[in-house]
């Protein structure tokens, strides 16, 4: 049976640096060897695809009504309809595929795009090690539960005091969700001042630290994959 993916969900107040943490994890876990990985961007204001340097042509927002209100093509049923235009949204790169959720419906709700994102993600054939899921600000998507119920939850912070309030919340938040304590940890990201230039570069800081936490995430991934094995 294949194995099931690791899903890590970023979230935390606005600017604290959720893309930017996800793009250096998804890049570490590439460059470890753990592929593929599924990006998934969950913030309206698409921009995960920039920090990955690819280009995302559609969302599962945009094909939403399509796929369920246009005549669907002789020869395929709904379901075919709704999976094949899927691996039309689906970016597909080198160690990592991207799907960006776009905008909810009318009413805020992105239950339409997370379930069929739920969907074809089991349908899909290729077996992803890693899912990384860049959310928007706030605590939309986990209070909503939309994203599911990750593996991990990392909440990104910087030291500012509004930032820190979040933790907590999102905390809150996620432990009704069911998440464990041990499911939930912050990144602190921006202690220092970034008026001046920081190098995100190959040997920057926060790559090289986002590597090592890429390491301790895989460890973790590891033993619970190893667990999972011992209760089949
Ligand atoms: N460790 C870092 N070093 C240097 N620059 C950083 C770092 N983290 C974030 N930045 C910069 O800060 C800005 C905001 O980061 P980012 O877009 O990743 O935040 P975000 O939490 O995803 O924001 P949003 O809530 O708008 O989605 C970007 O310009 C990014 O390049
Ligand atoms: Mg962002």
């Amino acid at each position: 049976m294949p194995e099931r993916p690791f899903t890590i969900a970023l979230s935390g107040k606005g600017g604290t640096g959720k893309t930017t943490v996800s793009s250096l994890l998804i890049r570490s876990f590439i460059d470890m060897g753990q592929t593929p990985v599924l990006a998934v961007d969950a913030d309206p204001n698409a921009n995960l695809h920039e920090a990955l340097g690819v280009r995302v042509h559609e969302t599962l927002g945009s094909m939403r009504e399509e796929a369920f209100t246009r005549h669907i093509p002789p020869g395929m049923n709904r379901h075919d309809y709704v999976r094949f235009r899927f691996r039309q949204a689906l970016v597909e790169a080198e160690g990592f595929d991207l799907v960006a959720m776009g905008r909810p419906e009318g009413n805020g709700c992105y239950c339409f795009a997370n379930d069929l994102l739920s969907e074809c993600m089991l349908q899909l054939e290729r077996d992803y090690r890693f899912v990384v899921i860049d959310t928007e600000a706030g605590m939309e998507h986990i209070s909503r539960g939309t994203i599911g119920k990750p593996d991990m939850l990392l909440v990104v912070s910087d030291p500012g005091a509004r930032s820190l309030r979040t933790i907590l919340r999102i905390r809150e938040i996620a432990t009704q969700l069911g998440l464990g304590p041990k499911q939930i940890h912050v990144v602190f990201n921006r202690y220092k001042s970034v008026a001046a230039p920081v190098d995100i570069g190959n040997e920057g800081p926060a790559r090289v630290i986002v590597r090592d936490l890429a390491e301790k995430i895989l460890n973790l991934a590891d033993k619970q994959r190893a667990n999972q094995k011992d209760d089949c």
